[in-house]
């Protein structure tokens, strides 16, 4: 039977399809009061194997980055808009992501973050309800009402990006450090000297 406590899901049968692909639900994780949440947009293999988001190649890269910037992985939490990875790495659909909201909403509304960073463009535009060109919006924080809330919400670049576009480092290294300074995670006086920075595909990663 479906469940949510505010964190985590289970028993979710919505999606058919999702379902039909997925091995587990994979929740976010991360510290149920953690300053900085950060949104991606739905398991890959990795993710759906071990039930974690972002423990295959996305999740090297950003937690390197951060690591570079004297952050861990037990500092932030992390979740993504869709809970169950879509069949071939597909981007979720509207009516899935429309499933999943109420747990993500749930999520912020428990976790209430200083800072919400969207990773890529799916989870900027299913959270902030519009458009977004990522790359020319990342590292811009705006202000949005999630479930009646208002939220400071910064756009990012999807780490993966980095990976087939190498023009991508330097706007991912940007928004990440406007990232931690507005989070309070750093005073923003470097340590790191990131030269990371896109979008598509990212399921594959
Ligand atoms: N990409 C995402 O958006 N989420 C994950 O959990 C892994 C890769």
């Amino acid at each position: 039977m479906e469940h949510m406590d505010g964190l985590t899901v289970s028993g979710c049968e919505r999606c058919p399809a999702l379902c039909a692909s997925r091995s587990r639900i994979v929740n976010g994780s991360g510290p149920a009061d953690a300053s900085l949440l950060f949104v991606g947009e739905a398991p890959g293999a990795r993710e759906d194997e071990r039930g974690v988001p972002f423990v295959g190649r996305s999740g090297d890269v950003l937690w390197s980055a951060l690591r570079e910037r004297g952050v861990l992985r037990e500092d932030v939490r992390i979740t993504n808009c869709a809970r169950c990875r879509p069949p071939n790495n597909r981007d979720p659909t509207r009516e899935e992501l429309a499933n999943c909201r109420g747990y993500l909403e749930a999520e912020i509304d428990r976790v209430d973050p200083d800072l919400v960073v969207t990773l890529g463009k799916v989870p900027s535009e299913h959270l902030l309800e519009r458009d977004v060109a990522v790359t020319k919006e990342a590292g811009r924080v705006v202000e949005h009402r999630v479930a009646g809330t208002p939220r400071r919400v910064l756009v990012c670049v999807h780490p993966a990006a980095t990976l087939y576009d190498r023009s991508q480092e330097t706007t991912f290294a940007g928004a990440l450090d406007e990232a931690l300074v507005l989070s309070g995670l750093s005073d923003g006086g470097g340590g790191g000297n990131g030269e990371r920075g896109g979008q598509s595909r990212l399921g594959e990663f």
